[in-house]
């Protein structure tokens, strides 16, 4: 049986950095789960859909041929062939995925996919819905979670460093804003499992953060 360890929680919470950490102390393969809905989401803005026309969404999504691929150990996102890696960064795309996520359609397809990633390769997978429906039978189930000011200037840092100008409360707003979206949405939504462990990374640092998890999965095998 391959292992299975999933991390979800909000946007901003380190959730990618430290399951990449995670997954290259192990051994195992780092799945982004929130990649393949921003591919999804790139697929409607290609073809003008807008957030709002969810028959559009429900009957678009059934097009998109989302494949993951790994090279390098770096985990590649390919729409219809496409390399979309780095294209699906982008803030906008991010904003549309958090829509076009709600969509029962897009869900069921890119969930398929997710479960079929892990069927035979032991993964550290991260999102919204991981330990709830994709993987319930995670052997470690991480919510790992930071308050919103923290994530605010993490990611205001982040954009500084890039040269782009940003202003903070805007971007604390827009992950408020986000983290209701994610959390009250009719299926799946962000929730913390009840098996799983609450990780606040706050006050932590990211080699804190990561030793804990591989810790927490070493005490699983015991
Ligand atoms: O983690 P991220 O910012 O790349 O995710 C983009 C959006 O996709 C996010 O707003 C919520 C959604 N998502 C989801 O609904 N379920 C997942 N398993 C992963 C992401």
């Amino acid at each position: 049986m391959s292992k299975k360890i999933a991390i979800d929680g909000p946007a901003g919470a380190g959730k990618s950095t430290i399951a990449k950490m995670v997954a290259k102390e192990l051994g195992f393969i780092y799945v982004d789960t929130g990649a393949m809905y921003r591919a999804m989401a790139l697929y409607m803005l290609n073809n003008g859909i807008d957030a709002s026309e969810s028959e559009k969404i429900s009957a678009t999504c059934q097009t998109a041929d989302i494949t993951i691929r790994h090279e390098n150990g770096a985990q590649k996102v390919y729409l219809n062939g496409e390399d979309v890696t780095e294209l699906v960064r982008k803030e906008e795309v991010g904003k549309m995925a958090s829509a076009s996520s709600v969509n029962g359609d897009v869900r069921k397809k890119l969930v398929e996919l997710q479960q079929k990633l892990a069927e035979t390769t032991d993964v550290v997978m991260d999102g919204r819905d991981i330990g709830t429906v994709v993987l319930p039978n995670a052997d470690l189930k991480v919510f790992l979670t930071a308050s919103s000011r923290v994530r605010a200037e993490r990611r205001f840092k982040e954009l500084t460093e890039k040269g782009t100008e940003c202003d903070i409360d805007v971007i604390e707003k827009d992950i408020i804003e986000r983290d209701y979206r994610d959390s009250h949405r009719e299926i799946s939504p962000l929730k913390q499992a009840d098996d799983a462990v609450l990780v606040d990374s706050s006050y932590m640092t990211i080699d804190e953060v990561a030793e804990k998890i591989i810790s927490l999965y070493k005490d699983t095998k015991k």
